[in-house]
């Protein structure tokens, strides 16, 4: 009998935890944020423009729905407590812009910060939870991303889901996306307490980097790739690993910039361009549009990649996707070619943890090269190809 009261208060608990943050985010939230390429020089005027660039440039139409202002929208507190838009950048008010993105077919995003100050120095929600999140709502706000600077003493679990259920009462579905940078492993509690959550500390466009800012750091394509490593088994529909925004566009080379996305992709990661849709060259742009390379990414089972095989500067990364498919992404991450020679009869890809099997000895599956948009042979025969430096192949194996 305890047993069952046990499991009845269980259940009651984990329904209410789980309907505290809505149905939201069921694949990877797709959109743009400010923060990469414009930091804190941003007004209505960007908002706007990068909104209609959004539609004309078909990057809604591919499924990138948020327009996301990051830091430095914030003006000053009023005497009641209410934050409000800086006043320059921001003339015609929060509400404004929100219907103006809305008309649009798009979504609104804004940023705060758990603690007293956010990261740019601008007011924080700590000790304004409720009120912020009622503000948001009224505002029209459909995406909240939430840092972590200036939060001395603050238990991060805790303080997150102030803000989930702060969101909650106001009574307006908004997307929770978690940004601590992997410091109290969110992975862990993330799941019952926002959509998404930050696994490292900012990218930077470099392809291999590091940089130490003291207690925190930015790291390029390939650290913020490796430091995924253990946190597949976190995500899924509803509450996903995010390795941060992306840098397509933004610097890197077109190889580099086609490797990021694809690795992204393959991770089941928020898709959040970061460059300036208003002045994208062609090529930028068809990498972020390439529906087939999206499909990997919003693929409805929602189970990020695992790395297959580890050849130093050479890997393999296999996503298992709805209807048996499954995609492999071979990654070149060092400076010379290497020739891919892939005898798919000699290898058995087993998932340990969704227990999904591809038996290439018993199953032929057609191979399809999504970059190039085309059927390229099936696995009856050995894989030839060549891989420049910082380049990827990316197939998708259909039976
Ligand atoms: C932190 C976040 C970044 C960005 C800045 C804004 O560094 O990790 O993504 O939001 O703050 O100040």
């Amino acid at each position: 009998m305890r047993n069952t009261i046990a499991s009845f208060i269980f259940v009651l608990v984990s329904f209410s935890l789980s309907a505290q943050k809505y149905d939201l985010a069921q694949t990877p939230p797709m959109g743009w944020n400010s923060w990469n390429r414009f930091a804190c020089d941003i007004n209505e005027q960007l908002i706007r423009e990068t909104a209609d660039a959004m539609v004309a440039t078909g990057m809604r139409d591919a499924g990138y729905l948020y327009i996301n202002i990051d830091d430095c929208w914030h003006g000053e507190r009023d005497s009641l407590g209410f934050i409000h838009p800086d006043a320059e950048r921001f003339p015609s008010g929060m509400k404004s812009l929100a219907d103006y993105v809305h008309s649009k077919g798009l979504k609104l995003g804004i940023y705060s910060d758990a603690g007293t100050y956010t990261c740019g120095g601008k007011p924080g929600s700590r000790g304004h939870e409720y009120q912020d999140a009622l503000t948001y709502a009224s505002w029209g706000i459909d995406y909240l991303k939430y840092d972590w600077c200036n939060t001395g003493g603050m238990a991060a679990e805790a303080a997150y889901m102030t803000m989930r259920d702060a969101l909650f009462s106001a009574g307006r579905p908004i997307v929770l996306s978690i940004c601590e940078w992997g410091t109290n492993k969110p992975w862990l509690w993330g799941g019952e307490t926002g959509h998404l959550w930050r696994t490292t500390g900012d990218i930077h466009n470099c392809w291999d980097c590091e940089m130490g800012y003291g207690t925190w750091g930015k790291y390029g394509v390939l650290n913020i790739l490796d430091k995924q490593n253990g946190l597949r088994k976190y995500a899924g529909p509803g509450h996903w690993n995010d390795p941060d925004m992306l840098e397509v566009g933004n610097g890197l080379t077109l190889t580099e910039d086609r490797a990021h996305f694809s690795l992204w992709c393959m991770l089941a990661a928020p898709l959040i361009s970061g460059n300036d849709l208003r002045n994208m060259p062609k090529e930028v742009l068809e990498i972020l549009t390439n529906g087939e390379v999206i499909a990997l990414d919003q693929d409805p089972l929602g189970i990020q990649c695992f790395k297959y095989l580890d050849e130093g500067d050479f890997e393999i990364y296999v996503k298992p996707l709805a209807d048996n498919q499954v995609a492999l992404c071979f990654l070149n991450r060092g400076e010379k070619v290497v020739d891919v020679n892939f005898d798919w009869k000699q290898n058995y890809i087993i998932d340990g943890q969704t227990g999904n099997s591809y038996d290439f000895a018993k199953e032929n599956y057609k191979i399809r090269n999504l970059w190039l948009h085309k059927d390229i042979g099936t696995t009856a025969t050995v894989l030839k190809s060549t891989l420049p430096p910082h380049d990827v192949l990316l197939i998708r194996l259909i039976r």
